[in-house]
């Protein structure tokens, strides 16, 4: 299946891994792009630029094909080590970087000139045409289904996606919500060149997490999710637990005099200990709304086969029977 995307990235299938914190290491990456889509992975996961030189040294050992490198910029009291993690990035000859979080645009000219392609993930049509303004190449858009920060205007994909294609020239993907060959058919028909997937891939063989997280992901359904930090305007989309629980009831307590000072026991370091030892009341971690549509672990490969020959027969006979009939 040829896309804008496909060609964009040199890939084979318009699927891409979107980063995903203490999920996103070499293993996985490697993994969704040896199946022909574009793994990526998490540049901040990595404590400093040398160890996300190394994750990419690691991943390059492990696949031939394209991947990319996550860069999330997101308000933080100390300030990461961009410069660093970009020369790690560029020194890599990585080809593909996904921003997230505040604009790239002081970024973009260093990855530009690198040729690097750059999509960055926008959960509004207004910051897509920001992104496109900017010279990004491509960009993500994150419907209010989302795992993760889906931002505070809480547009649906049935309705930001096509206001999307709408609007934008360059490519875009549909993220947020998407799990099987019916999303990436309904992506497609809506506009999008293809799809992004966080959730779906946290439950394969490869990602590289505790059992406990992947179990987890299976025995929920589309209930199962909470808004957190709503007050903060930092909204986060997690699977709710008992930390999550607590979290909400100090919402409601404090309400608008939350500060971050009062959830950093629910939200602050807590990933380490839910995706490495599996610790699952340890603290709110991201998940989508299609967890509700996840009820096996597949490998990455059986997944995204079974993704392309879903969405190439729905396309084939289903959708063509409609056609035929009109
Ligand atoms: C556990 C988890 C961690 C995530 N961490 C990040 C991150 O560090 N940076 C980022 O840009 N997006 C992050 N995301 C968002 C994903 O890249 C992706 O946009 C989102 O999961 C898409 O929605 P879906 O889960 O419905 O597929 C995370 C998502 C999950 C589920």
């Amino acid at each position: 299946m040829k896309t804008r995307i496909t060609e964009l990235f040199g890939i084979q299938h318009p699927i891409i891994q979107g980063g995903m914190h203490y999920v996103g290491f070499a293993e996985l990456a490697a993994a969704v792009s040896n199946a022909g889509g574009l793994g990526i992975i998490t540049g901040l996961t990595q404590k400093t630029p040398a160890l996300l030189a190394a994750e990419i040294a690691k991943c390059r050992a492990l696949t031939d094909k394209p991947f990319g490198v996550n860069l999330t910029f997101l308000p933080t009291v100390t300030s990461p080590d961009y410069p660093g993690y970009i020369k790690a990035i560029l020194d890599g000859g990585v080809k593909v970087v996904e921003t997230a979080g505040n604009n790239p645009q002081k970024w973009l000219p260093m990855l530009h000139e690198a040729g690097v392609k750059v999509i960055h993930k926008c959960t509004s049509v207004r910051h897509s045409l920001k992104a496109q303004s900017i010279g990004c190449d491509a960009v993500s858009v994150d419907g209010f289904e989302c795992g993760g920060h889906p931002g505070e205007d809480d547009i649906p994909n049935f309705i930001l996606l096509p206001r999307a294609a709408d609007e934008l020239k360059i490519p875009f993907v549909a993220s947020g919500g998407m799990a099987d060959g019916r999303s990436l058919v309904a992506a497609l028909a809506l506009g999008a060149d293809g799809m992004n997937m966080g959730t779906r891939f946290i439950a394969t063989k490869e990602a590289p997490v505790h059992q406990n997280v992947k179990d987890a992901i299976v025995a929920a359904s589309e209930l199962d999710t909470r808004l957190v930090m709503r007050p903060l305007r930092n909204t986060e989309r997690v699977l709710r637990n008992a930390a999550v629980d607590r979290l909400l009831e100090k919402e409601k307590t404090l309400g608008a005099n939350l500060k971050f000072e009062d959830v950093v026991d629910e939200v602050a370091g807590v990933y380490p200990k839910i995706m490495l030892e599996g610790a699952m009341e340890a603290g709110a971690w991201s998940c989508g709304l299609v967890v509700g549509l996840i009820h096996d672990i597949p490998t990455v490969q059986e997944l995204i086969d079974r993704i392309m020959a879903e969405a190439e027969a729905l396309i084939a006979q289903r959708l063509a029977r409609f056609a035929a009939a009109a």
